[in-house]
């Protein structure tokens, strides 16, 4: 990678968690990744959810359907199935043989934004477990456990105790990405562990902490799940995506909603990144001192860990101010993106 002070080149990104949504809510978010990324890992929570290869495969299309003329052949979508407690191990199996699908993702029931269909006992997948661990297809997991009585901040550090550790042992050929994880006790149990197991990092997580969700009153543009916390943890997130370890990568997890179901007196939990995502990540990194560590955050480690190839092409940055957009629209309605309002100091270039 060339770093300069003006001009940043890097081996062009992927995003390895990513919302697109569908319809014309799809339509108006997918360029924004899709100028940045050369590919992204597609999270399966439409409503209804992606729970079979065929789904997927509609869904594939409908996104490469939805691209721009002038980005078409550019952008590839790595699709995912929804865990349910009733996904058979032939599913699996089809999942694998289909070439389109990389992953299966995890959520606990009720964990987040239509995790309704969610799995609600490991105990009930373990057949579809057992067949990803044979077939070597990873595990995506939302950490969180829905335990009404575990406080919410204290969500994803239990989930390691009472689910992860459990997996692990269960299936210890199992190939898991730790998504979006938020606190200091997943980055070590990231480092520590012994097995197949990486983890992504947002960019909200490295740039905000549990305040920004109070800042002057309540703000429901930063609310997302697992929720933003304390400073210390924000410290954890930055010092691992920062360090040049393997098992750390690039998920944006950019979530977009309606203003009106953020704006709301009981809000969605996501946030929109997709704009600006590795232009967030480049002023992290310069802020931490360690933009040279970038390009194998955001372009290599993701792509060695799914054993894909990496990408050929590149993405330039230049340092320039720039205004972030006040909103952007969402189909027929807007969105509020991360930073509205605020300057962003490094910018996409067109190569
Ligand atoms: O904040 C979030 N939004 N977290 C999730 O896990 C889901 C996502 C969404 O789909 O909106
Ligand atoms: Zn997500």
């Amino acid at each position: 990678m060339n770093t300069h002070t003006t001009r940043l080149t890097l081996t062009r990104p992927d995003d390895w968690h990513l919302h697109l949504r569908d319809g014309a809510a799809l339509r108006s978010v997918l360029p924004d990744t899709a100028r940045r990324f050369a590919r992204a890992i597609i999270m399966p929570n439409l409503r209804p959810p992606v729970v079979t290869t065929a789904q997927a495969a509609d869904y594939r299309a409908r996104i490469l359907t939805a691209l721009p003329d002038a980005l078409t052949g550019q952008f590839e979508p790595l699709m995912t199935l929804y865990l349910t407690d009733t996904t058979t191990p032939d599913e699996i199996t089809r999942a694998r043989e289909s070439g389109i699908v990389q992953a299966i993702k995890l959520y606990p029931a009720g964990a987040t934004t239509h995790s309704d269909a969610g799995v609600t006992d490991m105990t009930r997948c373990g057949a579809a477990l057992a067949q990803m661990e044979k077939l070597d297809l990873p595990l995506l997991v939302h950490g969180e456990v829905t335990d009404p009585t575990v406080d919410i901040f204290d969500r994803e550090k239990i989930f390691i105790d009472r689910v992860l550790i459990p997996l692990q042992q269960r299936f210890p050929g199992l190939r898991i990405v730790f998504e979006h994880i938020t606190t200091r006790e997943a980055v070590e149990f990231v480092q520590s562990s012994p097995g197949r197991i990486a983890a992504t990092i947002t960019p909200h997580h490295l740039m905000l902490n549990r305040n920004a969700l109070f800042a002057g009153g309540l703000r429901p543009h930063h609310y997302c799940l697992p929720v933003l916390k304390r400073e210390v943890h924000r410290q954890a997130l930055i010092q691992a995506a920062t360090s040049g370890h393997a098992r750390f990568f690039l998920g944006t997890d950019s979530a977009p909603h309606p203003v009106s179901g953020k704006e709301s007196a009981c809000g969605c939990a996501g946030i929109y990144s997709a704009h600006a995502a590795i232009e967030f990540y480049a002023e992290v990194f310069e802020q931490a001192g360690k933009l040279d560590r970038l390009e194998a955050f955001a372009s290599v480690h993701g792509a060695d860990f799914y054993g894909l190839p990496r990408n050929t092409t590149t993405i330039s940055l230049i340092r320039q101010n720039w205004p972030l957009p006040q909103q952007l629209a969402f189909g027929e309605e807007t969105l509020i993106p991360l930073g509205a309002g605020q300057e962003a100091h490094w910018k996409l270039v067109e190569d």
